[in-house]
């Protein structure tokens, strides 16, 4: 055999710690399935509690059952699942500097995650290693380990990294979550892969020199592939953390994926005969079909008889309306995001925007778009239209803005490719008592729930009985952002009897601008007291009480604090959005 030729043959023992490290590494895969099976069933009976309590509140208007803490539940709430790390800061950015931001502390609940998965592997790889046997031996069997554990992590690595990542939605576990575990995942490969590399060049140096192991590995395919492997390996660590993934995304994504590609390549040519190939081909299998149904659900949701454009609005406050005509008609539900293509600003790149307003409007109607053809109006009356509220920012958004505040009348059409709907992992529809906190452009990922609520108030199809919506911003222009929205939700049936909005302007130009339109909808200078609203809500608590809240990093740990200050007398469930990772 060539491999025989190439190590010598192997003793029995040898084969044995070969089938040892082989069945190990299965054990890891094994143990992940696991947790993600517990995890599975927790959501299943979670969700099943919610849907009995969306169901037995319908004729129920007091709901008064649900409105008192579950001891125990409460308090793995308080303690794990919504705390941070240390004290109140989580979503809040650590910034060494204006423009260094160092990324977020991850929550209790990440941290035993992460802490679980860094544990599994240490023990993995130093298990059932007979440290008494000599020097060579051990090193023999610690190296091989090492390998094949890197190997077979690439699996849960590249499934974790995809937006296509079926666990998403049976988990209901969010991307930011599972890109968390990836970028773990990777540190843990990153040392396991520098472990073996020195697994096998220390003994060997110590046998002769390093300028020896130098020897070795020029002269060697197998070996300098290898080499290549964990160079291109600690390269990927080295230019991933969190200041220079925000700083540059774009390039940091690039030149991510073309690392991983030459990484994966030259790890196949190291493999080539070895047992741990099978658990790259896995790994490449994986990214090949992420990567083959994003092309699908572009395709497909995209080129129909007409193509998806875009009209982009410029507004004030630097932000725009993006309107998305369909190629087909696609339902969507509260919560969920696109990733948007826009070829003529932005190349192939693809930006995630939460999808604020959705409308099946008829194509014969419409007098805006273009004249189509006779087919066309017979074949498919009804199109969807997507809006985005976008908020500028300085790559891709920042172009786009450009482009629409140069064009006549302050707004644009372009080709435009969508893709998705991702997302959708909570709703709000058990609980009796809802309360969303927006900070800017994050009102876009709360209108839809507000008008599903409101909808559903009114069918009597959701839990809801109480719906404030607080939504702090800059300058009372702001409002234009989401006017016509608004505008269709104010006037929608019993939208008095269940919703209040208040507006919190922190930066007014005269106290004149702020005028409350309405009782349900008031407008106040300053920032809000979350304490006090949320006591509020509390104290008239009817159901069961969700808070969503999306906004900037400190919007989100303040609702976060009080929230888990509430935990001991109220049910109370607390969920965020936060628009990055
Ligand atoms: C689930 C989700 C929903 C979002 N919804 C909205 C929304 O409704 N409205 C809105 O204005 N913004 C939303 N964002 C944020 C939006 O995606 C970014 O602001 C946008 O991609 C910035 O593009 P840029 O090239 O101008 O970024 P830059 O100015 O280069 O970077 C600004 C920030 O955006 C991040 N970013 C840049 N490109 C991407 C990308 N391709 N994918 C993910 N993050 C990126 C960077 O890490 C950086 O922190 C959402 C983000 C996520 C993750
Ligand atoms: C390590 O793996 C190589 C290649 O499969 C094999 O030849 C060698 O015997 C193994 N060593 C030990 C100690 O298991």
């Amino acid at each position: 055999m060539e491999f025989e030729k190439r190590h010598g043959s192997s003793s029995s023992m040898d084969l044995f710690y070969e089938a040892l490290n082989d069945d190990l590494a299965r054990y890891s895969l094994l143990a992940l399935g696991c947790a993600a099976a517990a995890y599975y069933i927790w959501q299943l009976t979670v969700r099943f509690s919610d849907h009995l309590r969306r169901l037995s509140t319908f004729n129920d208007d007091s709901q008064r059952y649900f409105v008192p803490a579950h001891e125990k539940f409460s308090w793995i709430k308080n303690h794990l699942i919504y705390a941070p790390m240390f004290r109140n800061r989580h979503n809040r950015e650590l910034q060494l500097s204006q423009a260094i931001n160092m990324g977020t502390l991850p929550s209790r609940f990440h941290g035993l995650l992460v802490t679980g998965v860094v544990a599994m592997n240490v023990i993995l790889c130093v298990v059932t290693v007979p440290y008494a046997s000599d020097e060579s031996t051990t090193a023999g069997i610690v190296r091989n380990r090492t390998g094949t554990m890197a190997t077979v992590n690439l699996i849960p690595l590249v499934l974790m990294a995809g937006r296509n990542n079926p666990l998403i939605a049976m988990l209901h576990v969010p991307f930011d979550t599972w890109n968390l575990l990836h970028r773990w995942l990777g540190r843990i490969v990153v040392c396991e892969a520098l472990a073996h590399t020195f697994a096998w060049a220390i003994p060997k140096a110590q046998d002769a020199s390093w300028s020896a192991v130098g020897e070795y590995i020029t002269g060697s395919s197998f070996l300098t592939a290898g080499l290549v492997t964990t160079c291109t390996s600690v390269a990927l660590l080295v230019h991933s953390p969190s200041p220079i993934r925000h700083a540059f995304y774009e390039t940091f994504l690039h030149l991510h994926i073309a690392l991983a590609a030459v990484c994966m390549g030259f790890l196949w040519v190291h493999l080539n005969g070895y047992a741990a190939q099978k658990y790259l081909l896995g790994a490449i299998i994986l990214w090949a079909l992420e990567r083959a149904t994003r092309l699908f659900i572009i395709i497909y949701r995209n080129l129909g008889r007409a193509s998806t454009t875009a009209t982009i609005e410029s507004m004030p406050g630097d932000a725009m309306r993006i309107t998305l005509r369909l190629a087909r008609p696609w339902k969507f539900r509260p919560g969920q995001h696109i990733y948007l293509y826009i070829p003529a600003v932005g190349l192939w790149t693809s930006h995630p925007f939460s999808v604020g307003w959705s409308e099946d409007e008829d194509k014969m109607s419409d007098e805006k778009s273009l004249p189509m053809a006779h087919q066309d109006l017979i074949g498919a009356p009804q199109q969807t239209t997507l809006s985005l509220l976008v908020r500028r920012r300085t790559g891709m958004t920042d172009k786009l803005y450009q482009r629409a505040a140069d064009a006549m009348g302050g707004r644009i059409t372009l080709r435009a490719f969508a893709e998705g709907p991702y997302g959708n992992i909570h709703t709000m529809d058990s609980y009796g008592t809802v309360m969303l906190f927006a900070g800017g452009v994050g009102i876009t990922h709360h209108v839809p729930f507000v008008r599903h609520l409101v909808a559903g108030f009114a069918d009597g199809t959701v839990a809801a009985r109480r719906v404030t919506l607080v939504w702090i911003i800059q300058s009372p222009e702001h409002l234009e952002w989401i006017r016509p929205w608004m505008t269709s939700i104010l006037a929608m049936d019993r939208r008095r009897e269940v919703l209040r909005i208040m507006l919190f302007v922190t930066r007014p130009r005269n106290t004149k601008e702020i005028q409350s339109p309405s009782a349900t909808v008031q407008m106040f200078p300053g920032r809000p007291n979350i304490d006090t609203l949320v006591g509020m809500e509390v104290e008239n608590q009817i159901g069961a009480m969700g808070v969503l809240v999306c906004g900037n990093g400190s919007l989100s740990d303040d609702v976060r604090r009080v929230c888990r200050k509430r935990q001991s007398k109220s049910n109370l469930d607390y969920v965020e959005e936060s628009f990055s990772w």
